[in-house]
């Protein structure tokens, strides 16, 4: 039985699928109880049967500002205290910038910059020093990659909050660090706007790219986040770690 998280609670966003219930499996086998979110009752209920005693969930749209003003008493209603906060939840749409609409650019916007900046200020008061968060960012802001102006750009933002954050929070003693991933076997693509022949096309492309050849799975990136979450990680603050397989950045 390991213990790295040992009586830590656990707060993860989009814990019903992917990395996000990848990162719950582990931070369970690491000794954490978690809670999870997700748009819907009868996935969250799915979920905390899979994932046993030690799981609560709270349906909870991270694009939707009422919704996040209400997740930290809803939170509150489970447990006082949450030690870990991984934000995850996420999606992304694929359009060239003359496609581009507000719809396109509001609802990834929501999600993941407003999504993450008031969550991460809503449970904030429910975390003490010594509290970790990890932050979702992805391999996309490094690279340029066609058709994905608007999530990019909002992943990118996510990145700009890390940093920061870091500095805020510093004197709570709470680190904040963001996981990066690469091209991850989930539902990410299935659930994106793309055709399954556009998806295939993609993978074309991008796997001859990634050094490892390969799509990683989510239990890689879930790996991460748990040291990130961990005091094996005690010295780590405002920084990132790609979980990509090596994929070279434009810099
Ligand atoms: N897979 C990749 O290649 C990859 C690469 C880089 C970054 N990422 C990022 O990793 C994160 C996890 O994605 P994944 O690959 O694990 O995809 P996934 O399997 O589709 O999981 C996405 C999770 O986010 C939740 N979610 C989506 N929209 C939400 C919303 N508005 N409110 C609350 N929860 C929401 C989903 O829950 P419900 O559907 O139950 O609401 C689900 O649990 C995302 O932020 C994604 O952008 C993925």
């Amino acid at each position: 039985m390991m213990t790295k998280l040992n009586n830590k609670v656990a707060l993860i966003t989009g814990g019903t699928s992917g990395i996000g219930k990848a990162t719950a499996i582990d931070f369970i086998e690491n000794g954490a109880s978690v809670i999870i979110t997700g748009r819907f009752q009868n996935t969250i209920d799915e979920t905390i049967n899979e994932l046993g005693e030690k799981a609560k969930g709270i349906v909870s749209d991270a694009g939707k500002m009422a919704d996040l003003l209400e997740l930290g008493d809803k939170v509150k209603l489970v447990s006082s205290q949450i030690d870990i906060l991984y934000v995850n939840a996420g999606f992304g749409k694929y359009a060239a910038i003359e496609q581009i609409d507000e719809n396109h650019f509001d609802e990834q916007f929501n999600v993941i910059v407003k999504g993450t900046l008031f969550t991460v200020q809503q449970i904030l008061p429910l975390m003490k020093e010594g509290g970790a968060i990890i932050l979702n960012t992805s391999i996309v802001t490094e690279i340029g990659m066609q058709n994905s102006s608007v999530y990019s750009a909002a992943k990118a933002a996510v990145q700009s909050f890390v940093k920061t954050f870091a500095s805020e929070l510093a004197a709570k003693k709470i680190r904040i660090n963001a996981v990066s991933p690469g091209p991850i076997a989930t539902n990410y693509f299935d659930r994106s706007n793309l055709t399954a022949e556009q998806i295939q096309g993609i993978a074309g492309a991008v796997l001859p790219q990634v050094p490892l050849a390969r799509f990683g799975q989510p239990f890689e990136v879930a790996k991460a986040i748990t040291f990130l979450a961990s005091e094996d990680a005690s010295f780590m603050h405002g920084t990132e770690i790609f979980v990509d397989g090596g994929f070279p950045k434009i810099k």
